[in-house]
């Protein structure tokens, strides 16, 4: 414990002995292996590192610690509520060797986490000391010859693949933010622009080369290791890293996708939801009207009182036949209104999610909770609302910081898939809801209201759909929600994800990202909530 402390300062420090102390109280079945003897080794300097594995890795192998100057870049994370705590970066030159980095790793008994975008949003994170192995040189795309597929290295992410198959001619499913890495994404699902075609990520993977947590490197597809293939899909992040896959590609489409920008008023709520379950018909959206989001957001231009609803359209194919799928939604009086025809690289940019666009920075603290539903309920939106409003009269601060996202996806592709086929268990969720809270570091008591919030908003998405389960996709995931709400009610799903752990990953090495077996949920000790999200935040009020 005490090691523990000197390593960090202040509350980060508390939140983190919160952690460890959970993960001591409730002895779970799994060994733990690491949780004293990675300190024995904290002498081991960067230098000690590249001495010993450097000389055993590719000429392009980076390894550095906190003193490099590119060590900030490379843990920047889109959430610092609680960040893994990386000790030394390990940036393999080639897929060959991740393998090494890992047998290292655990001759040394020091934990290892791949990285990638660093958009990885779990509070499961935090609980992470140890080896960055980051992914960003492993980024070769190959198109094979057949022309319907392409292998891409483990470090690629969606804005890269977007814009190097569009230039040759091709299209996959990626996320639909530039910056997500596409395996972070894709190991849980991996929701985008085309899941209404072609499905989502999970269902366009044919095969991955994987290094297991004993370091083993092993090919996973339909013919070899083929158990492992389903729970890759939906549950990935708990079985290995992936050093390269093999995804579909397809022929590219229309030269031209058109998008369509309204902001709205808080008054013209109830037509806009209206207006939405017309076009989404309940998970039978026009296969083409590929994504639509909204927020509902502070814009100080337009109001200090009210948060606005401003959202984003994007059709793949011509104005003429997008507008008329939003004749409804023209019809509603806009404060701001606009529209063109972009090339599908230039989608993300005029919809906000370019890598050079907000939502895509990193560094701040982020306070979230999400919810999966099938239809909008009016009724719920205008509560969400109206709680929004009541924070930016009496919370600006709190209110500033925060967007309420709804994103809906046209979603044919992915109803079409057997939802026993893959380890992604919410196939008949069409909208996907994410509370996003911006909070200044350092201001316990306005986190604590984020949180009041946060699980408020959520209850109220999940009240209004009193028929339905509390689904939570685990890539939007805050980290504090029950299991079974990740991954899939089902009891056969994680019987067969926790007998799959037990073969390919017996000493729980891929632990830190929503975890399947993870100490601090499966004891019971405070951490475990009543359900609904709420009560587990007080993990960090020790
Ligand atoms: C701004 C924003 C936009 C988003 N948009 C979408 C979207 O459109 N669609 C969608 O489905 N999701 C979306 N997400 C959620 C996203 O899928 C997750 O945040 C995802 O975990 C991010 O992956 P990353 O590589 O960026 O993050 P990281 O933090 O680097 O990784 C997240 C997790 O994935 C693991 N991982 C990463 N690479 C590998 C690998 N090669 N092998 C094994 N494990 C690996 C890491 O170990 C870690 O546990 C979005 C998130 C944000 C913050
Ligand atoms: C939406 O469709 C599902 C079936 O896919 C059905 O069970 C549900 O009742 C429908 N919801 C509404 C509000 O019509
Ligand atoms: C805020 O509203 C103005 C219109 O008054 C608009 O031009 C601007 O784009 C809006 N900003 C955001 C971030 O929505
Ligand atoms: C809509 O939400 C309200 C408020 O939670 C709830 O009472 C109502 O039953 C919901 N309506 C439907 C059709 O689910």
């Amino acid at each position: 414990m005490r090691s523990l402390v000197s390593l960090f300062g202040g509350s980060l420090a508390t939140l983190l002995l919160t952690f460890v102390h959970i993960h001591l109280a409730s002895a779970a079945s799994v060994p733990r292996y690491s949780d004293l003897e990675a300190r024995t080794r904290a002498d081991l300097n960067t230098n000690t590192v590249r001495k010993e594995l450097g000389s055993r890795l590719s000429p392009g192998t980076l390894i550095f610690g906190p003193s490099d100057e590119r060590f900030a870049a490379a843990t920047a994370r889109w959430n610092m509520f609680a960040p893994p705590q990386i000790q030394i970066v390990v940036q393999p030159g080639d897929e060959a060797d991740v393998s090494k980095i890992v047998r290292y790793c655990n001759d040394n008994s020091i934990d290892f986490l791949a990285i990638n975008g660093g958009h990885g949003n779990s509070v499961s994170l935090g609980t992470f000391v140890g080896t960055q192995i980051s992914m960003a040189s492993l980024r070769n795309i190959n198109i094979q010859a057949n022309r319907k597929s392409a292998w891409f290295g483990g470090g690629v992410y969606g804005g890269l693949v977007t814009k190097y198959l569009w230039e040759r001619g091709f299209v996959t499913t990626t996320g639909s933010c530039d910056c997500v890495g596409l395996l972070g994404a894709a190991l849980g699902g991996g929701h985008g622009r085309h899941e209404g075609l072609y499905g989502m990520v999970v269902d366009n993977i044919r095969q991955l080369n994987v290094v297991l947590g004993d370091g083993r490197a092993i090919r996973v597809s339909p013919t070899s290791n083929s158990d492992l293939l389903w729970a890759m899909k939906g549950a990935g992040h708990n079985f290995g890293i992936v050093t390269s896959f093999e995804l579909s590609i397809f022929p590219r489409g229309p030269d031209t996708w058109h998008y369509h920008n309204y902001i709205w008023t808080g008054e013209q709520l109830e037509p806009v939801f209206t207006a939405l379950n017309h076009l989404h018909k309940n998970g039978s959206t026009p296969v083409n009207m590929a994504l639509n989001f909204g927020f509902f957001f502070m814009n100080a231009s337009i109001s200090a009182t009210d948060p606005i609803l401003s959202w984003t359209f994007a059709y793949r194919g011509s104005a003429q036949d997008a507008e008329a799928l939003l004749t409804e939604f023209n019809s509603i009086p806009a404060v701001y209104d606009e529209r063109g025809d972009v090339p599908y690289t230039q989608v993300s940019k005029v919809q906000g999610n370019a890598e050079d666009d907000f939502i895509c920075q990193d560094g701040n603290k982020r306070i979230t909770s999400t919810a999966g539903l099938q239809v909008y309920n009016l009724t719920a939106e205008r509560l969400i609302y109206d709680g929004f409003r009541a924070r930016a009269i009496t919370n600006p601060i709190l209110a500033a910081g925060c967007g309420i996202l709804h994103e809906g996806y046209s979603t044919a592709g992915v109803s079409a898939r057997n939802p026993d086929d893959s380890a992604y268990p919410f196939r008949s969720d069409h909208h996907l809801m994410l509370f996003n809270g911006v909070v200044p570091p350092g201001d316990p008591a306005l986190e604590e209201q984020a949180w009041e919030w946060a699980n408020e908003v959520k209850d109220m998405w999940n009240a209004g759909q009193p028929t339905r389960t509390e689904n939570n996709y685990v890539n939007y995931a805050n980290g504090f929600e029950d299991l079974e709400t990740i991954y899939g009610r089902e009891p056969w799903r994680l019987q067969r994800l926790r007998a799959l752990k037990q073969k390919y990953d017996p000493q729980n090495k891929f632990r830190f990202y929503n975890a399947i077996i993870a100490e601090p949920r499966e004891g019971k000790g405070k951490g475990k909530g009543k359900g609904k999200g709420k009560g587990e935040r007080r993990l960090f009020q020790g």
